[in-house]
C-alpha cells in the first residue's frame, strides 16, 4: 500500500495545479464537474488525508461522520458558507479558503454587472441577435440610467467591497457604505473616500447598490421587500456576494413593478436554480456565479487551495496560508489512524 498522502479534488482543476499536488501526494481528481451525493461525498472524504472542494460541496457533520483520516479541507473560494466550521473544528480538521487573490477580479465583475444592468447591455444584445434592429429603433429606446456623478452604495465593506469602492473614482461617484462598524479613516480614504452610513440611509441615498457581504444566518434576506422599498426607483442593485442575501422573489416583484430600474445578479437563492420570476424579466442581468472567474484569479485560487493542503499535510514547509479555524493548527495535528 502506498504511504503517500491522498488528496481528493472534488472538481476538475488546472492540470499544472494537479501536477504540483502530485509531486507530493497521491491525487484523485474528479474529471467531470458534477454534484456529489451525500453518501459519495462522505466516502470520498473518508478515504483522503486532504480535500479540495468547491462551493457546491457541503462539508458538515454528516459529511464527516465516521471520518478518522481527513486533516484538511481547502475550499475553492473565499466565501465558505458551504463549510460547517464548528463541525470541522470539532473533528480537528483544518479548513482553509482562498482570500485576496480574487479581490480585484471580483470587483471588476461587480462593475461589469453594474454597467451592463444600468445600460441594458444584455437586453439590447438579445434584441439585436433576435434580428429586431432592421425593424427600426426609436431615439428614446434603450434608455438606461447613468453611473457617473451618482452615489454608489456598498453593503459589506470587506476587501472586495473596498476594491469595488476604489473603482468608483473613475466614474466621479460619491461612495457610501455600511458595515457593522465604520472602517478606519485611512481605509475609507483609500476606498474612494467612502462614508459610513446606517443601512437605511445607504438604501435611501444610493443611486446604485453593490452587495458584498458574507452569507450568515444574520445576512439572510438582508435585502427583502422592506429594504427594496427604501431604494430609489432608478437604482440598480448588484449582488456578487451570495444567494439568499437577497429575497429573490421580492426583488423580482420590485423589478417587474418598476420600483427598481435594474439588477445584476451573479448569485441566487438555491443556485444553480434561478427564481423563474427573475428569468422572465428583461431588466436583470444574470450570470452563473462567475464573479471570480478571470483566468488569473481562478488559477490563483486553485494554487492557493493546493498550497493550503500541502502545508496542512506537512508536505511542504510552513503554515497553510489561509486557515479558517487556526485553533486546529494550534491544537496540533490530529492523531490519525491511516
Ligand atoms: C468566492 O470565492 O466565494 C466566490 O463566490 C467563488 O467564486
Amino acid at each position: 500500500m502506498s504511504s503517500r498522502k491522498k488528496v481528493w479534488v472534488s472538481r476538475p482543476l488546472f492540470p499544472d495545479v494537479l501536477a504540483r499536488l502530485a509531486e507530493h501526494a497521491e491525487v484523485q481528481a474528479e474529471a467531470v464537474e458534477r454534484r456529489h451525493a451525500p453518501e459519495e461525498l462522505r466516502a470520498k472524504l473518508a478515504a483522503a488525508d486532504g480535500a479540495i472542494v468547491g462551493l457546491a460541496d457541503r462539508i458538515d457533520a454528516a459529511a464527516l461522520e465516521g471520518n478518522a483520516r481527513l486533516r484538511v479541507v481547502a475550499n475553492l473560494g473565499v466565501g465558505h458558507d458551504n463549510l460547517d466550521l464548528a463541525a470541522l473544528t470539532r473533528a480537528g480538521i483544518l479548513a482553509c479558503n482562498t482570500p485576496d487573490v480574487l479581490n480585484e477580479s471580483t470587483a471588476d465583475y461587480a462593475w461589469a454587472l453594474l454597467l451592463a444592468a444600468a445600460r441594458r447591455v444584455g437586453a439590447a444584445e438579445r434584441w439585436l441577435r433576435a434580428g429586431h434592429w432592421p425593424e427600426g429603433m426609436r431615439f428614446d429606446d434603450w434608455l438606461g440610467v447613468d453611473l457617473h456623478g451618482r452615489t454608489l452604495g456598498v453593503l459589506g465593506m470587506g476587501r472586495i467591497g473596498r476594491a469595488v469602492a476604489r473603482r468608483a473614482a473613475g466614474f466621479d461617484m460619491r461612495v457610501l457604505y455600511h458595515n457593522r462598524a465604520p472602517l478606519p479613516e485611512a481605509l475609507e480614504r483609500e476606498s474612494g473616500g467612502a462614508e459610513w452610513v446606517d443601512k437605511a440611509t445607504l438604501l435611501r441615498q444610493s443611486d446604485h447598490l453593490v452587495l458584498v457581504l458574507p452569507y450568515t444566518p444574520e445576512s439572510r434576506h438582508a435585502i427583502g421587500a422592506a429594504e427594496l422599498a427604501l431604494m430609489k426607483p432608478r437604482a440598480v442593485l448588484v449582488n456578487i456576494a451570495r444567494g439568499g442575501i437577497v429575497d429573490d422573489a421580492a426583488l423580482a416583484a420590485a423589478l417587474r413593478e418598476g420600483r427598481l430600474a435594474a439588477a445584476g445578479l451573479d448569485v441566487f437563492e438555491g443556485e444553480p436554480r434561478v427564481h423563474p420570476d427573475l428569468l422572465a424579466l428583461d431588466n436583470v442581468v444574470l450570470s452563473p456565479h462567475i464573479a471570480s472567474a478571470s483566468a488569473d484569479a481562478r488559477h490563483a485560487m486553485a494554487e492557493l487551495a493546493a498550497e493550503n493542503v500541502l502545508a496542512a499535510l506537512g508536505l511542504v514547509p510552513g503554515r497553510p496560508p489561509a486557515p479558517l479555524n487556526p485553533a486546529v493548527l494550534e491544537a496540533g495535528r490530529r492523531a490519525r489512524k491511516t
